[in-house]
């Protein structure tokens, strides 16, 4: 198959498998595509086993809960290793197992693909909390030091892959910088134009019986529109800065149509207060939420606090706060501690700038 068309038909396959043996070689040129993959510092943390003994192949499909290609005639175990690349300028260790193992299976189904058979990453299966791949691992004799993360089912198909809708190549895809337009929601600084529409947006909340309006800088608090920005315009500048608090950029969201859909404020350090709270909160009117909007609105606080210096944020959430913990987490947010906050249990996240 030509390359490209080898990219374009590939798709997961999770549909039943023709009871055809797999060739050994065949086995064998898709697994040296694995190896063939590149690697961080060249560390070569992948690992692969090749499973075509049906009694063997029986006994690690059990595993599988749900039941997973359960007639698949072959199956390929990703093992990975965790192995210092290499330590950086700022005294970092630097791994880059979970890089290599991706670019490995990405090779792996490409070959799968190219031979005329059909496949699918399963790692979300396997590596869930019941640690399914920890079992099979045993079972295959895998030393403690690697991971079964992923395995690929090797198979001809015997039905039609399903193949999932992609957003088109405009939304995803830029050349010469980000298109702006692509994210559909803009920053801006408060000033006196916004006084109606933010006195509307800070109401909502309250309407809704919401009496908190994170990253507000305490617009939640103020009766006075002109105060309020008087205060947020005097926290950006460690010249004006109030004396109790930290240089803060406060941003309403605004949506293509001109309409604020949320706020975020940015706090350049920490103070004992924040240590818990982090460098950023941020909320999204309650009309408008569950559209994407709080990820676009960290997304684009992360460039402007990279380009103020920082080279990573503290954020926290309340773990009963779904919503917040995915926005972070979407962003890169990687969990840290936990605290209490007034009775809820919080946890505070860490993204690498
Ligand atoms: C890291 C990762 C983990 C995945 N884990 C699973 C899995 O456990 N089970 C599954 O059916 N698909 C899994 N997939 C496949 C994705 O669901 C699939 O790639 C996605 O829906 C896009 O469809 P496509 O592969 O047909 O393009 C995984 C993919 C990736 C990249």
């Amino acid at each position: 198959m030509e390359f490209f068309d080898t990219v374009r038909a590939r798709h997961s396959y999770r549909g039943k498998y023709a009871d055809t043996k797999i060739p050994r070689e065949h086995l064998t040129q898709i697994m040296q595509a694995g190896l063939d993959a590149p690697s961080g510092c060249n560390k070569q943390t992948v690992s692969l086993i090749g499973v075509d003994d049906p009694a063997l192949l029986q006994r690690l499909l059990a595993v599988m809960n749900p039941p997973t290609c359960a007639d698949v005639p072959a199956l390929i175990c990703v093992l990975t290793k965790k192995r210092i690349a290499y330590r950086d300028g700022c005294g970092v260790n630097r791994v880059y197992n979970v890089q290599d193992y991706s670019a490995a299976i990405e090779n792996m189904l490409l070959a799968i693909t190219a031979l005329g058979y059909a496949s699918c990453w399963i790692e979300g299966h396997i590596t869930d909390a019941d640690r399914q791949g920890d079992k099979m691992a045993e079972i295959l004799g895998v030393p403690a030091e690697y991971r079964l993360i992923c395995v690929l089912p090797v198979g001809v198909p015997a039905e039609e892959a399903k193949c999932p809708c992609k957003r088109d190549f405009s939304q995803r895809a830029w050349f010469n910088g980000f298109d702006p337009a692509a994210s559909g929601l803009r920053l801006e600084r408060p000033d006196a134009a916004h006084a109606e529409a933010a006195m509307q947006f800070r109401q909502e909340f309250f309407d809704c019986g919401e009496t908190v309006i994170n990253g507000s800088e305490l617009l939640d608090r103020t009766e006075c529109y002109a105060d309020w920005l008087r205060s947020v315009t005097d926290n950006t500048s460690p010249e004006t800065v109030s004396p109790d608090w930290v240089v803060t950029d406060t941003f309403f969201a605004v949506s293509e149509s001109g309409r604020i859909v949320g706020i975020i404020d940015f706090r350049h350090a920490l103070n004992d207060w924040l240590r818990d709270f982090g460098h950023v909160g941020f909320s999204v009117r309650p009309s408008e939420r569950r559209r994407g909007y709080a990820t676009k609105m960290l997304g684009q606080i992360l460039r402007i606090a990279r380009e103020a210096g920082l080279r990573e944020l503290m954020l926290s959430a309340e773990r009963e706060n779904m919503p917040s913990v995915k926005t972070i987490v979407t962003c890169g947010g990687e969990y840290v501690r936990s605290f209490t906050h007034e009775g809820a249990e919080a946890d505070v996240y860490r993204i690498i700038l």
